[in-house]
């Protein structure tokens, strides 16, 4: 049995407005948005709007709930299952979705990765997944490369159904993993929506190798013999009396 935590918020205020389930979705929709660096205030307030001071009070105390419950339950999607059970009791937005069982997700992982070759080798590991749900099965991969390896990732996942894609984008984001979600049908080949997560444009791997590359070539350069005189470079650059920047 779930501890209540964010659950409690979000049942609360359904209680006096509508579905859970609709709830649910305005609160990942602003949690996304929360999570987002700015990059999303528009579609934050537009949901916002719907929702009084103390509502959302409440729901960004939800909000807070879900980041300690996460930090008792490294790597585990609360999101999912809470959003199928809300979806179940909703007669008119049931769609029947289930996600992977974690235990099933862990498995298929540990087959598919051989995580130490891939430490050792520190190269970008690129996954798709195509019909992500709530991102249960990308968390089963980063846990394999946590704490240490998980901005080896880079992860593409899409869903057609936004809650999917708003539930994927805070697990994933919260869990510090390099990841672009997108919006759109996978089988046809169409995007509503993409997003970058701020993990994604960190210093990763890429950069570290790049910049260790240019130690190496550094150090093989030759040291110059003379000392270099700076003003003389400045006098045939013209650049004697402009040190400052013009605006
Ligand atoms: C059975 S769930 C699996 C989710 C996740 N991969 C897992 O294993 O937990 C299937 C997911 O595929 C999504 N989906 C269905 N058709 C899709 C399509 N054409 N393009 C993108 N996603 C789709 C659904 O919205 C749902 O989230």
């Amino acid at each position: 049995m779930p501890e209540p935590g964010f659950r409690k918020f979000i049942n609360e205020i359904a209680s006096r407005k509508s579905a859970a389930v609709t709830v649910f979705a305005d609160f990942c929709r602003m949690s996304a948005c929360a999570l987002a660096a700015g990059s999303r205030e528009e579609e934050y307030l537009e949901v916002a709007r719907r929702y009084t001071r103390d509502e959302l009070s409440d729901i960004s105390q939800a909000f807070a709930h879900l980041v300690q419950e996460m930090e008792r339950h490294p790597f585990a999607d609360l999101l999912g299952p809470f959003y199928i059970e809300c979806a179940a009791h909703s007669s008119k937005q049931a769609r029947g979705e289930f996600y992977t069982p974690p235990e099933i997700s862990k498995l298929m992982a540990r087959v598919l990765f051989d995580v130490e070759a891939a430490k050792l080798k520190k190269e970008p590991i690129t996954l798709n997944e195509p019909a992500c749900g709530s991102g249960g099965m990308v968390l089963a991969v980063a846990e394999l490369f946590a704490p240490d390896a998980v901005d080896l990732l880079r992860v593409t996942a899409q869903d057609i159904n936004p809650v999917a894609a708003d539930m994927a984008y805070i697990n994933l984001t919260l869990w510090g993993i390099p990841a672009r979600v997108i919006l759109g049908d996978t089988i046809s080949k169409s995007a509503t929506r993409e997003w970058m997560n701020v993990h994604w444009f960190r210093v990763g791997e890429n950069s570290r190798r790049l910049a260790q590359r240019f130690m190496e070539v550094a150090e093989e350069i030759e040291a110059p013999t003379s000392t270099v005189d700076l003003g003389q470079i400045r006098e045939s650059l013209e650049l004697k009396s402009q040190l400052t920047f013009d605006f």
